[in-house]
């Protein structure tokens, strides 16, 4: 055989082979024989490079890096569903659909809500065309690349005529635990739940990450269903799992809603012993000749709906409260539980947020107190079960020194401080902050890692982390510190040191100074150094910058401990310099709340966005009496009509464009 009809042998098998164990689930050779089938191919298509294919198999290891994500305009919309929270609202579902269709009787398909992310997948001719998010539910965002990773989805199909399909990509709760484990230890941020981590997986644009991140897909809704003669849902789902699609086997199809509800309750009772997160069940009209007539509201079908499941409840034992000391000094307290399973996931702690959260609760050390968690929320706890006290519980009493540094608490209604600026404890959680993602971003310099250099008193605020590269040898010393670690850590830190300024600025954990203020003001002073000699009057002229938040900036560069702490990192020739793009202030957008609306043909949504950011613009969604501005692209609707009211001015996108060239050619000037 010559290479390349093998090239083309290849190719089949391994798509078979694919198919046989991510699908099915039941390979037939060995993991061993399957490489060695993917390697001759990468052998033999880099010796054939006319013979590239994008839907090779050998694409499925990743490897292609975009600069950024194509957009992709739906065909038809991505929709979202109407909820239903109880029994009731699903037989108000059921009366309404059999309403509106003129039916006595109705079949439905119930399936389960996969908490994931939602894509859509263009097939043509037998090949997949595209991939890509839902987005706005108009525009998504092109993810082949890093869809093709997901092992189960077919590349090739054996139907001809063109279809899109829709789904969920999910990571499984075990990849997702895995992960965050090895997040943890390398001090990146973890992921709140399995639906983050699949999102962000799949929105990057180094498809080697989405191959590292252990993703699979479940396959639900055929839109163009009819147009390949499928007359309802459950044959399209048949239809999906002919074609190679990994399908929900859970999926029932009931006669009559008393049976649709029984069927959700026994879902909704085993959803903790999925290997995957569900955030509720969906109930679709099964009859496809329905649809029409059941059509959409401006946002959602009229032909299906999701029960949402109410907040989990448990009862555990309040074991103890013991306090933190935030960056700002603020106390709070927290509840020790005896371990308990909530909404799927293990709860030992939870915050008890303040003196009178815990006083209006009466909630004492010992009590059986009910815990509520809703999906991703984090745990509350909101009473004590009073009828299992014993007599035995101890009250509750507020500390009133630091827990870590002993200086006398500061209380400001309601919330306890402790205001002592050397605080260890404070330390810690400032540079925690300060090595975080938003701000200096220093790999390695994570939670754990941040509190070990604070116990071997290697650190004792943010200025000697600079000088953490004199001790070297003392790291060595350390467990779990080995030479490779440590490099990387000094040289992360070293990085670091050339950051524009704006994330200094975030990084110093000012009050109310967040990311976006943060680069609002180094754009507007260009560096620290003038920055620190403003007043509260030059601050407040910025956008977004109110009297609190201008007075903490200038409380904060006024201490003699940040002085200290300036001198030593301009010492350490850290960078003060903002190096970013400047804002226009003397652009005609500069300081204008504006709105876009309808169809931009020249410039999509965010383009536009960042062009009138750029001149200092604050972009919002809707028209409202503080709005100077409405950009109105083609078929503007009900904003267009609001800020007529309003009268508000009014722009369509050829004047929108007119004023940005005219203010380009002045600035060449
Ligand atoms: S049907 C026109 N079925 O839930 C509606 N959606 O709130 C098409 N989802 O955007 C969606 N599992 O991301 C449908 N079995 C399922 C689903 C499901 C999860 C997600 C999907 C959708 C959102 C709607």
């Amino acid at each position: 055989m010559n290479e390349k009809a093998r090239i083309i042998e290849l190719r089949d098998l391994l798509n078979r082979y694919n198919y046989e164990y991510y699908v099915l689930n039941d390979s037939s050779i060995s993991d061993a024989a399957f490489d060695q089938l993917m390697q001759e191919l990468i052998f033999l298509e880099a010796k054939h490079p006319d013979l590239d294919d994008p839907l090779s198999p050998s694409k499925r290891v990743g490897g292609e890096v975009a600069t950024e994500f194509k957009k992709i305009t739906h065909e038809r919309m991505m929709l979202s569903l109407a909820n239903a929270f109880n029994d009731d609202d699903l037989r108000q579902f059921d009366r309404r659909v059999k309403q509106l269709t003129g039916e006595t009787e109705m079949s439905y398909a119930v399936e389960l809500k996969i908490d994931g992310l939602a894509l859509s997948i263009k097939y043509e001719n037998g090949e997949l065309k595209y991939a890509a998010t839902r987005g706005d539910g108009e525009v998504g965002e092109d993810v082949t690349n890093n869809l093709i990773t997901i092992r189960s989805v077919p590349l090739k199909v054996a139907e001809k005529r063109d279809f899109e399909v829709r789904g969920e990509v999910f990571m499984p709760k075990e990849s997702w635990l895995k992960l965050n484990e090895a997040r943890e230890l390398s001090g990146e941020q973890l992921f709140a739940n399995p639906r983050n981590a699949a999102a962000g997986s799949m929105r990057q644009l180094d498809s080697k990450v989405a191959v590292s991140r252990k993703l699979e897909a479940f396959w639900y809704y055929v839109p163009n269903a009819t147009e390949l003669n499928i007359m309802n849902h459950f044959a399209s789902l048949a239809f999906l799992k002919e074609q190679g699609f990994l399908v929900n086997d859970k999926t029932k199809v009931f006669d009559h809603i008393e049976d649709v509800i029984t069927y959700i309750s026994e879902l909704s009772e085993n959803r903790y012993d999925l290997p995957y997160e569900i955030d509720g069940i969906v109930v679709k009209v099964n009859d496809f000749a329905l649809y029409d007539e059941l059509g959409y509201t401006a946002k959602t079908p009229r032909w299906a709906i999701a029960f949402k499941f109410p907040p989990d409840e448990v009862e555990t034992r309040l074991e103890d409260i013991f306090f933190t000391v935030g960056r700002t000094g603020k106390i709070t307290p927290n509840a020790q539980l005896e371990q308990v399973f909530i909404a799927g996931s293990k709860v030992q702690r939870a915050t008890l947020h303040n003196e009178s959260f815990i006083k209006e609760r009466d909630l004492k050390i010992g009590d059986y107190v009910f815990l509520r968690k809703a999906g991703d929320i984090i745990p509350e706890v909101i009473k004590p079960n009073v009828l299992k006290r014993t007599g035995e519980e101890k009250a509750f009493v507020m500390i009133d020194e630091c827990p870590k540094c002993g200086t006398p608490l500061t209380y400001k209604e309601p919330l306890h401080f402790c205001l002592n600026e050397s605080c260890p404890a404070r330390n810690i959680e400032k540079l925690i902050h300060f090595a975080s993602k938003g701000a200096m971003d220093i790999e390695g310099l994570g939670e754990r890692v941040v509190e070990i250099l604070f116990e071997h008193d290697l650190i004792k605020d943010i200025s000697d982390l600079y000088d953490l590269h004199t001790k070297r040898d003392e790291l060595l010393t350390i467990e779990g510190f080995g030479e490779r670690s440590v490099s990387k850590l000094l040289e992360a830190i070293e990085t670091s040191k050339n950051n524009s300024v704006e994330r200094l600025l975030f990084g110093f954990g000012i009050k109310e100074i967040g990311e976006k203020t943060s680069k609002i003001i180094a754009s507007s002073f260009s560096d620290l150094d003038s920055i620190k000699t403003k007043n509260a009057e030059d601050f407040m002229k910025l956008r977004d910058i109110g009297p609190i938040a201008s007075a903490a900036l200038v409380e904060f560069f006024s201490s003699e401990r940040t002085e200290i702490l300036l001198s030593a990192l301009s010492e350490a020739q850290v960078n003060f310099k903002y190096l970013g793009k400047f804002i226009d202030v003397n652009s005609y957008f500069h300081n204008k709340t504006i709105v876009l609306t309808g169809t931009l043909y020249e410039l999509n949504r965010r383009d536009a966005t960042k062009l009138l950011e750029e001149r200092g613009a604050k972009v919002t969604g809707s028209v409202s009496k503080n709005t100077d501005l409405l950009i109105a692209g083609a078929d503007a609707g009900s904003k267009f009509k609001r800020a007529t009211e309003l009268n508000v001015k009014i722009i369509n996108e050829q004047e929108f464009l007119e004023l940005l060239t005219k203010e380009q050619s002045e600035d060449e000037k």
